[in-house]
């Protein structure tokens, strides 16, 4: 292994920077040249590169995004622009590819791995949808942006006697909008996982009105529901002045958090690690504080578990 590729793909995550720090440090560490590609699979197609030295990575363990750029590229997924991109990476000597990014990332290693490059993915996604892992890099971060939000929308929420429905990110995964709902003792939390039903969630605001309470505080995964439809409702029927708010980009900006820090640079060496003992096609995840490796295929096909205990922990608090 002389040579090794690292891409990011996908929508950035915080903690990206961290993992690319880690695979280019510990591949030199290891006597092996890392070649950073630039703007995800697009970068491979057109053969964007960039040498990575120790210092090119120097300042970046606590920046949010990703400085090598990130895409979501239909010409890797073409024949034309995926025969490009292979014949680049035979041109540039690159003998493995560490890829960090979610699922269309994966796809995208899939097709290096079923074209024998050996590959090895890293989850870098803010939504936490990749369901062989426990945590995906860059959820945490997220997480704690939208909880700041939260609470500064719970104070205008208890100033005005309101109720808030908060949008969060996540595609069809509720997991932002579950974890921070019961981070941050939401009223209620509509995610796509569970069907909601508007009566339950109006008793609700209506019932903790009657006991004093000045706030209602919703929180809406975008995969469930339009905030502005939503909010209206509530507000029809409940006759509570209602407000949204769609947190959107900011909950992937920012710097990482402790932990994603310490598993993107945990599992940017794990990655070195496998190729360097020409290991390939696997696919790195977090369980406990454990880093694991998996095969591709069989990680892949793992079904989300829906976290019903998480859920009814956070109706059962949210009184
Ligand atoms: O996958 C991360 C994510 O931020 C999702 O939560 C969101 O649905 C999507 O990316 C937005 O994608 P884009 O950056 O293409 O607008």
């Amino acid at each position: 292994m002389k040579n090794i590729g690292v891409l990011t793909s996908g929508g950035d995550a915080p903690g990206m920077n961290a993992a690319i720090r880690a695979v280019v440090r510990y591949g030199i560490y290891n006597s092996i040249n890392i070649i950073g590609i630039k703007n995800g699979y697009k970068g491979l197609v057109e053969s964007n590169i960039v040498d990575m030295s120790l210092s090119s990575v120097a300042d970046i363990i606590h920046r949010g995004g990703t400085i090598l750029g990130s895409a979501r590229s239909k010409e890797f997924q073409e024949e034309e622009g995926f025969k490009k991109a292979l014949q680049n990476i035979k041109y540039l000597g690159i003998d493995g590819m560490v890829v960090i990014g979610g699922d269309g990332t994966f796809r995208g290693a899939q097709q290096l791995c079923n074209a024998d490059i050996p590959t090895i993915g890293i989850p870098g996604t803010i939504d936490n949808d990749l369901p062989y892992t426990q945590y995906t890099l860059g959820f945490f971060t997220a997480l704690t942006t939208v909880l700041e939000s939260v609470e500064k929308i719970r104070d205008t929420s208890s100033s005005h006697g309101r109720t808030n429905v908060i949008q969060v990110m996540g595609r069809n995964c509720g997991d932002i909008a579950l974890y921070a709902g019961l981070a941050g003792g939401a009223e209620m939390v509509i995610i796509p996982e569970v069907e909601h039903n508007i009566e339950e969630i109006c008793d609700k605001i209506m019932q903790g009105r009657a006991r004093g309470k000045k706030h209602s505080i919703i929180i809406l995964a975008e995969g469930a529901g339009d905030a502005k439809e939503i909010s209206e409702l509530i507000q029809e029927k409940t006759g509570v002045g209602t407000r949204y708010s769609v947190l959107g980009y900011t909950q992937r900006g920012g710097a990482p958090s402790a932990f994603d820090r310490l598993i993107g640079s945990q599992m940017g060496a794990k990655a070195v690690e496998l190729l360097k003992d020409s290991k390939s096609n696997r696919l790195l995840g977090v369980k406990g504080n454990q880093i694991f490796d998996m095969d591709i295929e069989k990680a892949l096909s793992v079904e989300k578990k829906f976290d019903q205990t998480t859920y009814d922990l956070t109706k059962i608090l949210s009184i």
